[in-house]
Formats: structure tokens, sequence, C-alpha cells
């Protein structure tokens, strides 16, 4: 069979990883993919800059990735530049528009413009892979939408994000609080320099809304994503926790319910005892769930150049071999919009921690403010007492549903021994 030719737009950690993945891998590649496959163009902002990696002087060279997805004579683009819009976008258009293959690991890109994407790929009759947009290594979309393709999903839940999830393992080590281990993180390049993205959970949701889209076969939908970061959790609800009997961790979760589809990134309490709870540092794990094959985990490196590029160079194979799989798992045409949960709506237990002046009564005021929105109390921790300062009292409480749990919360708020803003964690029993 013809060599299967390769355009890469983007030589930084994907692009140079896969590279030399498909170079240091080429005869196994080119066995299991039954026939070879060679990169015939690159392209990258810095033609000078050392990426690590040889690339043969017979490789064409674009300063422009866009001209490159026009114009180079390859049958798959690899778009590993990165962002929503602007260049990654154009390259991807592009080459779609000239009746290339594409794959990328961009999930902001998908998040956005997915459904549009795969729409344009289908008319086309090219594919557009993207295994390593979700979970890095992990190969979930295959699993999603080859695997369990049989079963009809009703949850997927994931640990999405490694540099959040390496910063509340590092804070359970060591007892730190959240700024000094995000400092350190960044020191070491776990964590990027402006470091929202992936602590304000974007990334996660980024990644969540593809997932959906291919458990429940909905057009992605970002805007519905119910997004909290990590900023706020303590080293004190790490403790608290920990003493409770759970850890700490940013899931994505969407689940299909009765009032529609339920997207959801926010820190949560998972049992100790949860596979997922045992998910520590970079590494990523989903849990998905269908009615036949019922609960399946997955687990394994959700970043690096390895583990990235890994995933790109499957999605390659996979086109290299003739395997069409449509984008999300449906027709695009046949992806159905479904109306959005509010996450007013979701039922579930909760942790809540108050900072209350000690005096006596404080308990009976909180209590009866739970009271009178139907919410009952599962445990309690109130450490020593400490009459002269404000003291902690910890709460974990029975499954609620989220706006009866606000309306409590904003009554104990506004009660004069309680000197701060209580901080809520949700509590998923997975
Ligand atoms: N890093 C990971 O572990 C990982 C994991 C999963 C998914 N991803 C996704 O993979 C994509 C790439 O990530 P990355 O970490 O490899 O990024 P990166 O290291 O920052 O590399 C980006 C590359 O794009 C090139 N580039 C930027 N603007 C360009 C332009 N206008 N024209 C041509 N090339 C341009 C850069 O060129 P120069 O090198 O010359 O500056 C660089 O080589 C992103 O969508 C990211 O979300 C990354």
């Amino acid at each position: 069979m013809k060599t299967l030719k390769i355009a890469v737009a983007g030589l930084g950690t994907v692009g140079a990883g896969l590279v030399k993945l498909l170079s240091d891998n080429a005869e196994i590649i080119a066995l299991r993919a039954g026939r070879r496959i060679e990169v015939v163009a690159v392209s990258a902002r810095d033609r000078n800059r050392d990426r690590g990696v040889a690339i043969p002087a017979s490789v064409a060279w674009y300063d422009d990735a866009a001209k490159m997805a026009d114009e180079a004579q390859c049958d798959v683009v690899v778009e590993v530049i990165g962002g929503s819009d602007g260049i990654a976008r154009q390259v991807v258009e592009n080459a779609i528009a000239k009746g290339r293959h594409v794959v990328t690991a961009n999930k902001a890109l998908l998040a956005h413009h997915g459904a549009a994407l795969a729409r344009a790929a289908e008319d086309k009759g090219v594919s557009l892979a993207f295994e390593a947009a979700v979970a890095g290594g992990i190969p979930i979309i295959k699993a999603l939408k080859e695997g369990l393709a049989g079963n009809v999903i009703s949850q997927v839940t994931g640990i999405l994000n490694g540099t959040c999830n390496y910063i509340l393992t590092t804070m359970r080590e060591s007892g730190r609080d959240f700024a000094d281990v995000l400092g350190e993180a960044q020191a070491l390049g776990y964590a990027e320099a402006d470091p929202s993205f992936d602590i304000d959970g974007i990334d996660a949701a980024h990644k969540l809304s593809i997932l959906t889209s291919l458990a429940f076969g909905t057009p992605v939908d970002f805007a519905s994503v119910h997004v909290e970061g990590i900023r706020h959790v303590s080293a004190d609800d790490i403790r608290f926790a920990d003493l409770l009997g759970y850890r700490i961790k940013l899931l994505g979760i969407a689940r299909m319910t009765d009032h529609g589809i339920e997207q959801r990134v926010h820190p949560c309490m998972v049992p100790v005892k949860a596979p997922i709870a045992t998910v520590d540092g970079v590494f990523n794990a989903v849990v998905a769930e269908g009615n036949f094959v019922g609960r399946s985990i997955y687990e394994g490196r959700g970043a690096g150049a390895g583990p990235t590029a890994s995933a790109v160079a499957g999605d390659i194979i996979d086109i290299a071999r003739g395997c069409r799989v449509p984008a999300f798992g449906v027709p695009a045409a046949a992806l159905k919009a479904q109306g959005a949960a509010s996450i007013d709506r979701r039922v579930g237990a909760y942790y809540m921690r108050l900072s209350v002046v000690d005096r006596p009564g404080v308990l009976a005021e909180v209590a009866a403010a739970l009271r009178d929105e139907g919410v009952s109390v599962e445990q309690m921790i109130q450490p020593a007492r400490s009459p002269a300062d404000s003291v902690p009292m910890v709460m974990t409480l029975h499954d609620t549903e989220e706006a009866a749990m606000n309306r409590a919360v904003a009554r104990i708020s506004a009660l004069d021994a309680v000197v701060e803003q209580p901080r809520i964690i949700r509590i998923e029993a997975l």
C-alpha cells in the first residue's frame, strides 16, 4: 500500500514527541498500519529552535501552517499548535476543505467548534480524530466510540487535569496550602506561568464537553458546563476530608438525568476506597458507566510528550488502516441537542466547613438553618474549643437538592456567629 503522508503543524511538546515516536517505532507501526507513515511537512514559528528530534532535510518546512494545510502533498494534517481559534482553527479548516484527514490534540478547538468541524469533515469524507485531546495517553475516545458502542452510557466521570491532580495530591501529602504548592508546581514546570486554564477548571471542562458529546450523541456544548476550579480548596479541607474518609479530586462529571444532561467540573470529595480516589499526581482517570458493561475504569498519564504522541499515533494508524468512525461516534447530522440540567437540580451529599465564633448556641442556630431547608446532618466535627477565636465547624450533609443547600448556606452565612463564607464541597459516591 501507498505510504501515508503526514504534515505536522506545531513542533512543541506534542509535535516533536510525535515526530520522535513515528521515527523510533517506524517498523512496528508500518506492520500494524499495513503501510509506512512518513512525515513530509512540518510547521512551527521558529525554524532554528532545537526541538530535540531530527527532522530530515527532505521534510518540507512551512512558516505558515495554514498554507501547509492547504498546499503540502499529504494525506493527513496533524494540528498540535493549540488554541480554540486563530491559526489552529485555520489549519484544521483548510485541511478538511482540501479533503485531508485531520488529527488534533486540541481540546479547546473541539470544545468550541467540535460539532461544526465534525460536519465539515463528514461532508468531505475525511476523518477528524482527537484521541490526544482528552486524558492524554488514555484511549478513552476510542473506548467510548468503539469498545463501549453497544451500550447506553449513563455517566462519565473523570480526573481530567493532571496539574490540578498533582496540586491536590501534593497538598494532601505535605499538608501545605494551595498557593504554596501551586508556586512549586510552576517552578517544576508542572503548571503554566498563567495557570488559570488548569486550576480554574476550564481545561477539564473542555475535555468533559467532548466526552459528553461522545457519551450521549449530542453536539459539544461547552457553554453548559458548570465550572469551578480548585483555588478555594484549603489545607484544612484536605485534612478534614481525610478525617471523614474522603479524598478531594477535581472531577468532570457528565450524567444523563430526567431533566437533561448534567455537565459539571468542580472539586469533589470521593470515598477513600473509590478507585478514582487513589489516582494521584499527574495521572488522569475516566470512569464510564454503560447499561450492559457496567462500570469500566481507565487510568494513565494525561499529558506529556510520550502519552500524547502515543494517542496521536493511534489516530494516524487508524487512518492508515482505513478505519473510519464518525468524529463523535454518530453521524454529525444525527448529533441531537438535549436540554442541559441545571446544577441546582443536583441531588447528593455535601461537606460544609464553617468558621464560627466559639460561643454557646451557635450549633443550634446552624442546625435550625439546615432544618428549615430540609437538610439533615450526617457527621460533624468540631475541634478543640477556643473561646476567644473563631473555630472550624465541619459537617457532612445527607443527600439534598443543590438549590436547598444553597438556601441553607445563604441563611448560615447571614448568622452573626459565622465569620467567613461557608466552604462547600460536593460529595460524590463513586
Ligand atoms: N503538552 C501536552 O501534554 C498536551 C497534552 C494533550 C493535549 N495537548 C494539546 O496539544 C496541543 C499542542 O500542545 P503543546 O504542549 O505541544 O504546545 P507547545 O509545546 O506550546 O507547542 C506549540 C507549537 O505550535 C507552534 N506554533 C505556535 N504558533 C504557531 C503558528 N502561528 N504557526 C505554526 N506553528 C505555531 C510552536 O512553534 P515554536 O516551537 O516555533 O514556538 C510550537 O512548536 C494543544 O492543543 C494542547 O492543548 C497538549
